[in-house]
């Protein structure tokens, strides 16, 4: 099946933006200039959640983006913190409020909620679609069965949002294959492992999210994922490329049409992830960068039958 290349009739740019970082460690003006930045280099899907900075977020989001509502669309996701159907209620009416849009064109819920039932998780989204606030469904840190078993339950899924970079792979297994048969749309998120791609943790002074809190740290703390992204810079160098432009093309130009959510703390910071916009990497590239950490495993056995 073709995978989804719009959101709400929106075509979908090859990158979308992340506005995890707006009114936290991006400040209102380095916002605006990344948002400028990015609608600039032709992103047109921007991503946010409810959860981000306490709203500051969203409600950032939605002042930028409203003279160009006709042809960006916009995500965001409720349920972080549990998807009880007052919960999804009350958390979807602020961010409609905080983002000043009538329909969500895109809303995810943040992750499975294994103790609600699905089936009222999913009224209650059905009944917001019923009413015209939103137009496609997502999934975010879903697992495939989940998405599936969602899907079969009466939920029409448009979009899943995997975590998906050059040192977090897992999503190749069953995720990217799902989508694929399925004609879904993915937006990975980190690909630049939260900074870690960028190279700069391979210097002694090195510092951003892995040193400032433990939960990223925790993350990355494998030491194949650092040598990793030694290896990036090697090849980085040999290719006369910036490592983190190299990490998000590897992501935008695999085999499955992953769209990589990039982002940053100011436009400085995301100029070598937009630059991989126009970075179409040869089979040789993408196989060389793809050789810096091993594929995951295949979901099943007896693949040399196959
Ligand atoms: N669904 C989910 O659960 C989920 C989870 C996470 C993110 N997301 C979405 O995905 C988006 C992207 O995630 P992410 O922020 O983790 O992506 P990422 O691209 O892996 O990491 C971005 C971070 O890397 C560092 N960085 C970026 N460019 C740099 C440069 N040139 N030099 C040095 N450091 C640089 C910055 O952090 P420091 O300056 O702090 O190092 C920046 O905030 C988010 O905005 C959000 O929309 C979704």
């Amino acid at each position: 099946m073709i995978q989804k290349t719009n959101i709400n009739g929106k075509p979908l740019s090859r990158l979308a933006f992340g506005c995890m970082q707006f009114g936290g460690e991006a400040n209102v003006n380095d916002a605006t200039e990344m948002f400028q930045a990015a609608y600039n280099a032709g992103i047109t899907h921007f991503d946010c959640a409810h959860l981000y900075n306490d709203g500051a977020a969203e409600r950032i989001l939605g002042t930028l983006v409203q003279p160009h509502l006709d042809h960006i669309s916009l995500a965001t996701k409720i349920g972080y913190h549990g998807a009880e159907p007052e919960r999804l209620r009350q958390e979807f009416e602020l961010s409609r409020k905080r983002l000043g849009v009538d329909c969500i064109d895109l809303l995810y819920l943040h992750k499975f909620d294994p103790v609600v039932p699905l089936a009222a998780q999913i009224d209650v989204l059905m009944e917001f679609q019923a009413k015209g606030w939103v137009a496609d469904f997502g999934l975010s840190n879903f697992a495939a069965w989940q998405v599936m078993k969602t899907q079969s339950l009466g939920l029409p899924v448009a979009a899943v949002q995997p975590m998906y970079s050059l040192v977090k792979r897992q999503a190749e297994v069953e995720i990217l294959p799902m989508c694929a048969s399925e004609g879904i749309a993915c937006f990975g998120y980190s690909p630049l492992a939260s900074g870690l791609l960028t190279g700069k943790y391979t210097t002694p002074n090195g510092s951003g999210r892995l040193t400032s809190d433990k939960r990223y740290a925790a993350r990355y703390n494998r030491s194949e994922i650092h040598e990793a992204a030694q290896n990036l810079c090697l090849l980085a160098s040999q290719m006369d490329q910036l490592p983190g432009t190299l990490a998000v093309a590897w992501v935008a130009c695999g085999p499955y049409s992953v769209r990589p959510i990039v982002s940053g703390r100011t436009a400085n910071q995301i100029a070598p992830s937009l630059a991989a916009l126009s970075l179409k990497l040869t089979d040789e590239d993408y196989g060389r960068l793809s050789g810096i950490f091993p594929f995951s495993e295949v979901a099943t056995d007896r693949i040399e039958e196959m």
